[in-house]
């Protein structure tokens, strides 16, 4: 009768052979490090084109944007000072990750008025209610115009909203509330912040405290009041990222 094991196959008696199973563990470790170095590798590739690419489409939308809107000095200015204050407060509100396109919409939040006559858009005076109807139809014109293409979805809800008040007073659905997307909620809070503290032909900027004591109390009636509270502690480390020295 043979001893108890012998008739195992070969592989096992690595078993009772510790240097020998040793050596195969040390050629098994080599080989699980080649692959994680090639796989890791691989994703740093990966990574690098991915951040390329991003790169490429934001200086893409950043053209376009400011092609859009090249007739106005100031604009160029407001768009990135927007989307700088627009991601900052989506950062500080978690939301991100969730929404990467977000930046785009901010960038955009105009483009449609491109299709606003010029004599309406340059008007030195007030809008009659006739001209005013034609502006407002300026987020459904940009929406049309990004909404086509795959990357800008997100960034078409903004475009389309950026207009929307929370009480339901804004154009040009008058949702209310929550029916509003959050980063077009976000974005009215960047934009009025961006309107209140820079120099315009009619007034020198407003001082950064009263802003922001200006977004809070409109919180529940233009702005949302959860957003505007986040909003108020981030302004006064804003500012300073996008004033020219
Ligand atoms: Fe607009």
């Amino acid at each position: 009768m043979s001893e108890p094991g012998s008739e195992l196959p070969e592989f096992p008696t690595l078993a009772r052979d510790p240097e020998a199973l040793q050596r195969q563990l040390l050629l098994f470790t080599n080989d699980i490090t080649e692959i994680y170095k090639r796989e890791r590798s691989r994703a740093e590739e990966l990574e690098a084109a991915l951040s390329e690419l991003k790169t490429a489409y934001l200086e893409t939308i950043r053209s376009l944007a400011f092609v859009v809107e090249a007739k106005d000095a100031y604009t160029g200015q407001h768009l990135e000072r927007c989307r700088v204050y627009g991601m900052a407060l989506m950062q500080a509100l978690g939301i991100a990750d969730d929404h990467p396109d977000a930046e785009y919409g901010f960038l955009l939040h105009d483009a449609g008025k491109v299709g606003i006559p010029e004599r309406i858009l340059s008007k030195p005076g007030p809008l009659t209610a006739a001209e005013w109807r034609v502006m407002r139809t300026h987020p459904l014109i940009g929406y049309q115009m990004v909404s086509g293409i795959p990357f800008l979805k997100g960034a078409a809800e903004i475009v389309r909203y950026h207009h929307e008040m929370f009480d339901g007073s804004g154009y040009p659905e008058g949702l209310r509330a929550e029916e509003i997307p959050l980063p077009a909620r976000v974005f009215s809070i960047v934009d009025a912040f961006d309107a209140m503290t820079t120099d315009r032909p009619y007034r020198a900027a407003l001082p950064l405290s009263y802003a922001a004591e200006e977004i809070d109390r409109m919180g529940g009636t233009q702005f949302d009041p959860d957003v505007a509270k986040v909003f108020a502690p981030l302004c006064e480390r804003l500012v300073p990222i996008t004033t020219p020295a």
